[in-house]
Protein backbone atom coordinates (compact mmCIF):
# COMPACT_ATOMS: atom_id res chain seq x y z
CA UNK A 1 0.00 0.00 0.00
CA UNK A 2 1.44 3.70 -0.99
CA UNK A 3 1.82 6.04 1.85
CA UNK A 4 0.51 8.57 3.49
CA UNK A 5 3.18 8.85 5.96
CA UNK A 6 2.84 12.22 8.06
CA UNK A 7 -0.43 13.25 6.57
CA UNK A 8 -3.37 15.31 8.71
CA UNK A 9 -6.30 13.85 7.29
CA UNK A 10 -9.60 14.59 8.49
CA UNK A 11 -12.15 12.44 8.35
CA UNK A 12 -16.03 13.36 7.97
CA UNK A 13 -18.21 11.02 8.56
CA UNK A 14 -22.08 11.58 7.80
CA UNK A 15 -25.28 9.75 8.06
CA UNK A 16 -25.54 6.49 5.47
CA UNK A 17 -24.94 3.08 6.54
CA UNK A 18 -21.81 3.26 4.62
CA UNK A 19 -20.64 4.57 7.72
CA UNK A 20 -19.72 1.60 9.51
CA UNK A 21 -16.61 1.05 6.94
CA UNK A 22 -15.28 4.37 8.32
CA UNK A 23 -13.88 2.13 11.33
CA UNK A 24 -11.81 0.30 8.87
CA UNK A 25 -11.12 3.54 6.68
CA UNK A 26 -9.45 5.25 10.25
CA UNK A 27 -7.29 1.98 10.56
CA UNK A 28 -6.21 1.99 7.06
CA UNK A 29 -5.52 5.65 7.10
CA UNK A 30 -3.30 5.23 10.31
CA UNK A 31 -1.63 2.14 9.07
CA UNK A 32 -0.48 4.20 6.05
CA UNK A 33 0.95 6.69 8.06
CA UNK A 34 -1.71 9.50 8.43
CA UNK A 35 -2.99 11.66 11.90
CA UNK A 36 -6.44 10.75 11.46
CA UNK A 37 -9.21 13.50 13.60
CA UNK A 38 -12.81 12.33 13.07
CA UNK A 39 -15.24 14.66 12.53
CA UNK A 40 -18.73 13.05 12.42
CA UNK A 41 -22.47 14.80 11.60
CA UNK A 42 -25.00 13.62 14.19
CA UNK A 43 -26.58 11.13 12.05
CA UNK A 44 -23.84 9.71 11.29
CA UNK A 45 -23.68 8.74 15.07
CA UNK A 46 -26.70 6.57 14.64
CA UNK A 47 -24.67 4.04 12.10
CA UNK A 48 -21.45 3.94 14.37
CA UNK A 49 -20.04 5.27 17.41
CA UNK A 50 -18.13 7.69 18.00
CA UNK A 51 -16.06 5.98 20.52
CA UNK A 52 -15.43 3.23 17.81
CA UNK A 53 -13.42 6.04 16.09
CA UNK A 54 -11.91 8.06 19.07
CA UNK A 55 -10.76 5.12 20.13
CA UNK A 56 -9.33 3.86 16.92
CA UNK A 57 -8.19 7.48 16.04
CA UNK A 58 -6.78 8.08 19.48
CA UNK A 59 -8.21 11.59 19.31
CA UNK A 60 -11.38 12.86 20.55
CA UNK A 61 -14.20 13.08 17.89
CA UNK A 62 -16.25 15.88 17.24
CA UNK A 63 -19.75 15.59 16.10
CA UNK A 64 -20.86 19.19 16.99
CA UNK A 65 -19.69 22.77 16.02
CA UNK A 66 -20.43 23.77 19.95
CA UNK A 67 -19.67 20.95 22.05
CA UNK A 68 -20.85 20.60 26.05
CA UNK A 69 -18.10 22.81 27.62
CA UNK A 70 -16.54 24.20 24.67
CA UNK A 71 -16.68 25.42 20.93
CA UNK A 72 -14.99 22.83 18.96
CA UNK A 73 -12.77 25.48 16.28
CA UNK A 74 -13.62 24.11 12.89
CA UNK A 75 -11.33 27.10 11.45
CA UNK A 76 -8.45 25.56 13.20
CA UNK A 77 -9.45 21.99 12.00
CA UNK A 78 -9.66 23.49 8.74
CA UNK A 79 -6.44 24.97 8.58
CA UNK A 80 -4.67 21.63 10.37
CA UNK A 81 -5.48 18.87 7.96
CA UNK A 82 -3.08 18.17 4.63
CA UNK A 83 -6.42 16.61 3.31
CA UNK A 84 -10.06 16.37 4.09
CA UNK A 85 -12.29 13.01 3.58
CA UNK A 86 -15.89 13.11 3.71
CA UNK A 87 -16.39 9.26 3.63
CA UNK A 88 -19.30 7.97 2.83
CA UNK A 89 -20.65 11.31 1.73
CA UNK A 90 -24.82 11.46 1.79
CA UNK A 91 -26.29 12.92 -1.06
CA UNK A 92 -27.70 15.71 1.81
CA UNK A 93 -24.03 16.36 2.86
CA UNK A 94 -23.52 16.89 -0.85
CA UNK A 95 -26.56 18.99 -1.12
CA UNK A 96 -25.20 21.05 1.48
CA UNK A 97 -21.55 21.16 0.95
CA UNK A 98 -22.14 22.08 -2.87
CA UNK A 99 -24.37 25.06 -1.66
CA UNK A 100 -22.59 26.36 1.54
CA UNK A 101 -24.89 25.52 3.89
CA UNK A 102 -23.42 24.97 7.44
CA UNK A 103 -25.10 23.35 10.21
CA UNK A 104 -23.26 20.80 11.16
CA UNK A 105 -19.60 20.87 12.08
CA UNK A 106 -18.64 18.73 8.68
CA UNK A 107 -19.94 21.66 6.92
CA UNK A 108 -18.19 24.02 9.20
CA UNK A 109 -14.63 22.46 8.53
CA UNK A 110 -15.36 21.96 4.61
CA UNK A 111 -15.79 25.87 4.46
CA UNK A 112 -12.98 26.51 6.66
CA UNK A 113 -10.72 23.63 4.65
CA UNK A 114 -7.87 25.40 2.32
CA UNK A 115 -6.81 21.38 1.67
CA UNK A 116 -7.36 19.92 -0.70
CA UNK A 117 -11.21 18.08 -0.07
CA UNK A 118 -11.93 14.45 -1.15
CA UNK A 119 -15.66 12.83 -1.57
CA UNK A 120 -16.54 9.38 -1.02
CA UNK A 121 -20.08 9.17 -2.30
CA UNK A 122 -22.41 6.63 -1.04
CA UNK A 123 -25.94 6.17 -1.55
CA UNK A 124 -29.18 4.06 -3.77
CA UNK A 125 -28.77 4.07 -7.79
CA UNK A 126 -31.64 6.19 -8.23
CA UNK A 127 -30.23 8.69 -5.90
CA UNK A 128 -26.90 8.56 -7.11
CA UNK A 129 -28.55 9.30 -10.64
CA UNK A 130 -30.87 11.54 -9.91
CA UNK A 131 -29.54 15.23 -11.85
CA UNK A 132 -29.94 17.11 -8.15
CA UNK A 133 -27.06 14.68 -6.82
CA UNK A 134 -25.22 15.18 -10.12
CA UNK A 135 -25.69 18.73 -10.25
CA UNK A 136 -24.44 18.89 -6.57
CA UNK A 137 -21.37 16.71 -7.66
CA UNK A 138 -20.96 19.34 -10.74
CA UNK A 139 -20.92 21.54 -8.08
CA UNK A 140 -17.83 20.88 -5.90
CA UNK A 141 -16.13 19.42 -8.59
CA UNK A 142 -15.93 23.02 -10.23
CA UNK A 143 -15.31 24.07 -6.61
CA UNK A 144 -11.74 22.15 -7.56
CA UNK A 145 -13.04 18.98 -5.18
CA UNK A 146 -12.37 15.06 -5.76
CA UNK A 147 -14.82 12.60 -5.89
CA UNK A 148 -14.11 8.89 -4.97
CA UNK A 149 -15.51 7.01 -7.60
CA UNK A 150 -19.00 5.17 -6.68
CA UNK A 151 -19.07 0.89 -6.78
CA UNK A 152 -21.37 -0.73 -8.32
CA UNK A 153 -23.20 -3.65 -7.01
CA UNK A 154 -25.60 -4.58 -4.44
CA UNK A 155 -26.87 -1.78 -2.37
CA UNK A 156 -28.43 -1.64 0.81
CA UNK A 157 -31.95 -1.03 -0.22
CA UNK A 158 -31.75 -4.64 -1.99
CA UNK A 159 -31.57 -2.62 -5.24
CA UNK A 160 -27.91 -3.46 -7.97
CA UNK A 161 -26.04 -0.63 -9.58
CA UNK A 162 -24.20 2.26 -8.84
CA UNK A 163 -24.02 4.41 -6.05
CA UNK A 164 -22.27 2.17 -3.16
CA UNK A 165 -19.01 4.02 -1.28
CA UNK A 166 -16.13 3.15 -2.50
CA UNK A 167 -13.61 0.25 -0.37
CA UNK A 168 -11.27 1.93 2.46
CA UNK A 169 -8.80 0.27 0.64
CA UNK A 170 -9.75 1.85 -2.82
CA UNK A 171 -10.05 5.33 -0.82
CA UNK A 172 -6.54 5.05 0.89
CA UNK A 173 -5.32 4.46 -2.80
CA UNK A 174 -6.66 7.41 -4.30
CA UNK A 175 -5.25 9.58 -1.40
CA UNK A 176 -1.98 7.90 -1.75
CA UNK A 177 -2.37 8.72 -5.26
CA UNK A 178 -2.66 12.31 -5.25
CA UNK A 179 -0.31 12.47 -2.72
CA UNK A 180 2.31 10.12 -4.51
CA UNK A 181 2.53 12.53 -7.63
CA UNK A 182 3.54 15.07 -4.58
CA UNK A 183 6.47 16.95 -6.10
CA UNK A 184 7.82 14.97 -9.05
CA UNK A 185 7.45 17.88 -11.10
CA UNK A 186 9.73 19.63 -8.79
CA UNK A 187 12.22 21.97 -10.31
CA UNK A 188 10.30 21.74 -13.40
CA UNK A 189 9.28 25.28 -15.33
CA UNK A 190 6.21 25.13 -16.77
CA UNK A 191 4.37 27.66 -18.88
CA UNK A 192 0.72 27.22 -19.59
CA UNK A 193 -1.61 28.85 -22.11
CA UNK A 194 -5.14 28.79 -21.09
CA UNK A 195 -8.83 30.20 -22.23
CA UNK A 196 -9.92 31.74 -24.88
CA UNK A 197 -8.55 34.96 -26.93
CA UNK A 198 -10.60 37.65 -27.81
CA UNK A 199 -9.67 39.73 -31.34
CA UNK A 200 -11.12 43.23 -31.87
CA UNK A 201 -13.54 44.21 -34.32
CA UNK A 202 -13.72 47.54 -32.83
CA UNK A 203 -14.02 48.76 -29.62
CA UNK A 204 -17.15 47.06 -28.16
CA UNK A 205 -17.18 43.47 -30.56
CA UNK A 206 -14.45 40.72 -31.11
CA UNK A 207 -14.31 37.22 -32.37
CA UNK A 208 -13.66 34.65 -29.88
CA UNK A 209 -14.67 30.88 -29.00
CA UNK A 210 -16.71 29.36 -25.52
CA UNK A 211 -13.36 28.26 -23.69
CA UNK A 212 -13.44 28.99 -19.95
CA UNK A 213 -9.58 28.70 -19.37
CA UNK A 214 -10.81 25.80 -17.10
CA UNK A 215 -8.77 22.68 -18.50
CA UNK A 216 -5.64 25.18 -18.42
CA UNK A 217 -6.48 26.18 -14.94
CA UNK A 218 -6.70 22.51 -13.53
CA UNK A 219 -3.52 21.80 -15.18
CA UNK A 220 -1.94 25.00 -13.59
CA UNK A 221 -3.14 24.24 -9.99
CA UNK A 222 -1.70 20.69 -10.72
CA UNK A 223 1.54 21.52 -11.79
CA UNK A 224 2.06 23.63 -8.85
CA UNK A 225 0.85 21.18 -6.47
CA UNK A 226 3.46 18.48 -7.58
CA UNK A 227 6.41 21.29 -7.12
CA UNK A 228 6.48 22.73 -10.34
CA UNK A 229 6.91 26.54 -10.49
CA UNK A 230 4.06 27.52 -13.26
CA UNK A 231 3.58 30.82 -14.94
CA UNK A 232 -0.48 31.17 -16.56
CA UNK A 233 -0.75 33.24 -20.04
CA UNK A 234 -4.73 33.67 -19.61
CA UNK A 235 -6.88 34.57 -22.08
CA UNK A 236 -10.12 37.01 -21.24
CA UNK A 237 -12.21 34.77 -18.98
CA UNK A 238 -13.67 34.90 -15.67
CA UNK A 239 -12.13 32.05 -14.40
CA UNK A 240 -9.43 32.54 -11.94
CA UNK A 241 -6.29 31.54 -9.97
CA UNK A 242 -4.00 32.61 -6.89
CA UNK A 243 -2.32 29.84 -6.41
CA UNK A 244 0.55 30.34 -9.90
CA UNK A 245 1.59 33.81 -11.55
CA UNK A 246 -1.19 34.79 -14.04
CA UNK A 247 -0.40 36.59 -16.91
CA UNK A 248 -3.50 38.05 -18.19
CA UNK A 249 -3.46 38.67 -22.11
CA UNK A 250 -6.74 39.52 -24.64
CA UNK A 251 -5.33 38.91 -27.85
CA UNK A 252 -3.52 35.63 -29.98
CA UNK A 253 -0.67 38.56 -30.51
CA UNK A 254 -0.28 39.53 -26.89
CA UNK A 255 -0.88 35.65 -25.48
CA UNK A 256 2.03 34.94 -28.35
CA UNK A 257 4.46 37.55 -27.27
CA UNK A 258 4.04 36.82 -23.62
CA UNK A 259 4.12 33.03 -23.73
CA UNK A 260 7.45 33.15 -25.90
CA UNK A 261 9.08 35.71 -23.29
CA UNK A 262 8.16 32.98 -20.76
CA UNK A 263 9.37 29.96 -22.40
CA UNK A 264 12.83 31.01 -23.00
CA UNK A 265 13.57 29.66 -19.58
CA UNK A 266 11.31 27.11 -19.24
CA UNK A 267 11.48 23.21 -19.46
CA UNK A 268 8.02 22.58 -20.55
CA UNK A 269 4.88 24.72 -22.24
CA UNK A 270 1.72 23.49 -22.43
CA UNK A 271 -0.69 24.90 -24.76
CA UNK A 272 -4.06 24.33 -23.61
CA UNK A 273 -5.41 27.79 -25.06
CA UNK A 274 -8.09 28.07 -28.04
CA UNK A 275 -6.36 30.58 -29.53
CA UNK A 276 -8.17 32.08 -32.59
CA UNK A 277 -6.57 31.47 -35.64
CA UNK A 278 -7.29 34.67 -37.43
CA UNK A 279 -8.22 38.07 -36.70
CA UNK A 280 -9.73 41.31 -38.19
CA UNK A 281 -7.01 42.81 -40.60
CA UNK A 282 -8.59 46.27 -39.77
CA UNK A 283 -10.29 47.62 -36.13
CA UNK A 284 -12.38 50.08 -36.24
CA UNK A 285 -11.55 52.73 -33.67
CA UNK A 286 -15.14 53.77 -33.41
CA UNK A 287 -17.98 51.07 -33.13
CA UNK A 288 -19.18 50.10 -36.70
CA UNK A 289 -22.31 51.51 -37.18
CA UNK A 290 -25.94 49.07 -38.37
CA UNK A 291 -25.72 50.45 -42.37
CA UNK A 292 -26.08 48.17 -44.42
CA UNK A 293 -27.66 44.32 -44.79
CA UNK A 294 -23.77 42.90 -44.90
CA UNK A 295 -20.50 43.43 -43.46
CA UNK A 296 -17.81 42.16 -44.45
CA UNK A 297 -14.96 41.13 -42.66
CA UNK A 298 -11.79 40.71 -43.68
CA UNK A 299 -9.61 37.90 -41.50
CA UNK A 300 -5.75 38.08 -41.45
CA UNK A 301 -3.68 34.88 -39.46
CA UNK A 302 -2.65 35.41 -35.87
CA UNK A 303 0.88 33.85 -35.00
CA UNK A 304 0.70 30.24 -33.81
CA UNK A 305 2.07 29.54 -30.67
CA UNK A 306 2.66 26.01 -30.72
CA UNK A 307 4.39 26.16 -33.94
CA UNK A 308 6.50 29.21 -33.16
CA UNK A 309 7.12 27.23 -30.11
CA UNK A 310 8.30 23.87 -31.83
CA UNK A 311 11.03 25.60 -33.92
CA UNK A 312 12.67 27.43 -30.91
CA UNK A 313 12.62 24.43 -28.46
CA UNK A 314 15.80 23.83 -27.42
CA UNK A 315 17.56 20.50 -25.49
CA UNK A 316 15.41 18.75 -23.22
CA UNK A 317 12.79 21.26 -23.82
CA UNK A 318 9.04 19.84 -24.10
CA UNK A 319 6.02 21.21 -25.71
CA UNK A 320 2.81 19.67 -25.16
CA UNK A 321 -0.51 20.55 -27.50
CA UNK A 322 -3.81 19.46 -27.33
CA UNK A 323 -6.33 19.53 -30.29
CA UNK A 324 -9.67 20.60 -30.24
CA UNK A 325 -11.70 18.75 -33.27
CA UNK A 326 -15.42 17.99 -34.83
CA UNK A 327 -13.97 14.99 -36.99
CA UNK A 328 -11.40 12.98 -38.47
CA UNK A 329 -10.24 13.27 -34.71
CA UNK A 330 -6.83 11.43 -34.42
CA UNK A 331 -5.75 12.12 -37.79
CA UNK A 332 -6.20 15.89 -37.59
CA UNK A 333 -4.55 15.75 -34.16
CA UNK A 334 -1.59 13.58 -35.62
CA UNK A 335 -1.07 15.85 -38.22
CA UNK A 336 -1.19 18.67 -36.00
CA UNK A 337 1.20 16.80 -33.29
CA UNK A 338 3.91 16.89 -36.29
CA UNK A 339 3.47 19.94 -37.79
CA UNK A 340 3.86 21.66 -34.40
CA UNK A 341 6.76 19.67 -33.08
CA UNK A 342 4.64 18.38 -30.18
CA UNK A 343 6.15 15.98 -27.64
CA UNK A 344 2.50 14.75 -27.36
CA UNK A 345 -0.89 16.16 -27.96
CA UNK A 346 -3.80 15.82 -25.80
CA UNK A 347 -6.71 15.09 -28.17
CA UNK A 348 -10.61 16.23 -27.34
CA UNK A 349 -13.60 16.02 -29.25
CA UNK A 350 -16.67 18.37 -29.25
CA UNK A 351 -18.44 15.14 -30.48
CA UNK A 352 -18.06 13.73 -26.68
CA UNK A 353 -20.27 14.73 -24.70
CA UNK A 354 -19.11 16.52 -21.33
CA UNK A 355 -16.01 16.82 -23.55
CA UNK A 356 -14.38 20.05 -24.56
CA UNK A 357 -15.05 23.98 -24.21
CA UNK A 358 -16.54 24.96 -20.37
CA UNK A 359 -17.25 21.74 -18.74
CA UNK A 360 -16.52 20.47 -15.63
CA UNK A 361 -15.42 17.24 -17.49
CA UNK A 362 -13.10 16.32 -20.30
CA UNK A 363 -12.49 12.78 -22.22
CA UNK A 364 -9.40 12.92 -23.81
CA UNK A 365 -7.02 10.76 -25.69
CA UNK A 366 -3.05 11.03 -25.51
CA UNK A 367 -1.21 10.82 -28.91
CA UNK A 368 2.60 10.64 -28.64
CA UNK A 369 5.44 11.14 -31.18
CA UNK A 370 5.92 7.65 -31.31
CA UNK A 371 2.69 6.60 -32.67
CA UNK A 372 1.82 5.74 -29.09
CA UNK A 373 -1.95 6.11 -28.16
CA UNK A 374 -4.00 6.64 -24.52
CA UNK A 375 -7.48 6.93 -23.97
CA UNK A 376 -8.75 8.07 -20.82
CA UNK A 377 -13.03 8.22 -19.71
CA UNK A 378 -14.77 11.30 -18.98
CA UNK A 379 -13.72 13.25 -15.56
CA UNK A 380 -13.22 16.11 -14.20
CA UNK A 381 -10.72 18.81 -15.05
CA UNK A 382 -9.06 18.49 -11.82
CA UNK A 383 -8.33 14.37 -12.87
CA UNK A 384 -7.59 15.17 -16.61
CA UNK A 385 -5.15 17.19 -15.40
CA UNK A 386 -3.15 14.92 -13.51
CA UNK A 387 -3.50 12.56 -16.24
CA UNK A 388 -1.65 15.17 -18.67
CA UNK A 389 0.98 15.17 -16.18
CA UNK A 390 1.33 12.14 -15.02
CA UNK A 391 2.02 11.74 -19.19
CA UNK A 392 4.50 14.38 -18.69
CA UNK A 393 6.51 12.75 -16.21
CA UNK A 394 6.44 9.61 -17.96
CA UNK A 395 8.86 11.48 -20.75
CA UNK A 396 11.48 11.66 -18.14
CA UNK A 397 12.59 14.89 -18.62
O1 LIG B 1 -10.92 26.25 -21.60
P1 LIG B 1 -11.95 25.14 -21.43
O2 LIG B 1 -13.35 25.67 -21.49
O3 LIG B 1 -11.68 24.31 -20.21
O4 LIG B 1 -11.82 24.17 -22.69
C1 LIG B 1 -10.63 23.45 -22.87
C2 LIG B 1 -10.24 23.42 -24.35
C3 LIG B 1 -11.30 22.71 -25.14
C4 LIG B 1 -10.05 24.85 -24.89
C5 LIG B 1 -8.85 22.67 -24.39
O5 LIG B 1 -9.02 21.39 -23.88
C6 LIG B 1 -8.32 22.60 -25.81
O6 LIG B 1 -8.62 21.70 -26.57
N1 LIG B 1 -7.46 23.59 -26.19
C7 LIG B 1 -6.95 23.74 -27.55
C8 LIG B 1 -8.02 24.27 -28.44
C9 LIG B 1 -7.50 24.56 -29.83
O7 LIG B 1 -7.44 25.71 -30.18
O8 LIG B 1 -7.04 23.56 -30.49
P2 LIG B 1 -6.45 23.66 -32.01
O9 LIG B 1 -6.64 22.28 -32.50
O10 LIG B 1 -7.11 24.74 -32.77
O11 LIG B 1 -4.92 24.06 -31.79
C10 LIG B 1 -3.88 23.09 -31.69
C11 LIG B 1 -2.86 23.53 -30.67
O12 LIG B 1 -2.16 24.69 -31.14
C12 LIG B 1 -3.42 23.88 -29.31
O13 LIG B 1 -2.49 23.44 -28.33
C13 LIG B 1 -3.48 25.41 -29.34
O14 LIG B 1 -3.34 25.98 -28.02
C14 LIG B 1 -2.28 25.74 -30.19
N2 LIG B 1 -2.40 26.99 -30.96
C15 LIG B 1 -3.35 27.12 -31.93
C16 LIG B 1 -3.41 28.29 -32.68
C17 LIG B 1 -2.48 29.32 -32.41
N3 LIG B 1 -2.51 30.45 -33.11
N4 LIG B 1 -1.56 29.17 -31.45
C18 LIG B 1 -1.51 28.03 -30.72
O15 LIG B 1 -0.67 27.90 -29.81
Amino acid sequence: MRSLKEKRIILAITGSIAAYKAAFLTRLLIKSGAEVRVIMTPGSTRFIAPLTLSTLSKHKVFTEVIGEESWNNHVEMGLWADAMIVAPATANSIGKLANGLCDTIVAAVYLSARCPVFLAPAMDVDMWKHPAVQNNLSKLVAAGNRIVPVGRGELASGLVGEGRMAEPEEIVAFLAKFFAADQDLRNKKIVITAGPTHEPIDPVRFVGNRSSGKMGIAIAEAAHRRGAEVKLVLGPTSMDTDLVPVFKVRTAQEMFEETIRHFVDCDVAILAAAVADYRPEHVSNQKIKKKSNTLRLDLIKNPDIAAELGTRKKGEQVTIGFALETNDEEENAFGKLQKKNFDFIVLNSLKEEGAGFAHDTNKITILGKDGSKKSYPLKPKTEVAEDILDALVALQI
